[in-house]
């Protein structure tokens, strides 16, 4: 059985990061659309505290990784947590890597006082639907995610 270990991440783990973000969004077919970089990520993580991310290893081998932030509920008055991203190489899954990284902030949760625990995923990404229905998760069909970015998002904020 391999050890499995899961830390937070800190600022030297920067490298890491985006290494493990490239390789979800190449998987999700989103390669082009990645912008971030090290310098950008130590400052949103690390030195703006607005995610946490945490960092599994099989035999001290770094294999995947959580990035999540709070979200807020008003219908439960409380604080939420929203994963952002998660991902285990290629190569590590299918030992329990995703599970415990999973587990682990679902603890952070309980633990925390926290209303719930959420995150989106892309409607053809069946086997990690299925992994996530095994953990007891619910799909919310009827919330349609919207964004604005770019030229939108602008033009929102200087009224035109
Ligand atoms: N279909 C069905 N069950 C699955 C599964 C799949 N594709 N992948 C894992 N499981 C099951 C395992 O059999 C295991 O069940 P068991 O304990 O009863 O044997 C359980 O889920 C835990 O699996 P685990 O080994 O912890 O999962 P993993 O380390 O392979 O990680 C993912 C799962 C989804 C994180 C991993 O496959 C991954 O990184 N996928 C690509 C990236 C991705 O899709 N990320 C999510 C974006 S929303």
């Amino acid at each position: 059985m391999p050890n499995i270990t899961i830390r937070p991440a800190a600022p030297e783990d920067t490298g890491l990061i985006l290494t493990f973000i490239r390789a979800l969004a190449e998987y999700e077919h989103m390669e082009d659309q990645v912008c971030a970089t090290e310098e950008l990520l130590a400052d949103w993580i690390f030195a703006k505290n607005k995610a946490k991310v945490n960092l599994a290893f099989c035999d001290g081998v770094p294999a995947g990784f959580t990035l999540y932030c709070f979200n807020f509920s008003t219908f439960l008055g409380r604080a939420g947590i929203w994963l952002e991203d998660l991902f285990v190489l290629p190569e590590y899954r299918g030992q329990g890597i995703g599970l415990s990284l999973m587990r682990t902030l679902a603890r952070e949760a309980v633990e925390g006082g926290f209303g719930r625990f959420e995150w989106s995923c892309l409607d053809w990404n069946t086997s990690s639907i299925e992994f996530y229905k095994r953990l007891g998760a619910v799909a919310m069909d009827e919330w349609t995610t919207y964004r604005l970015t770019g030229e939108a998002l602008v033009k929102l904020a200087e009224g035109k």
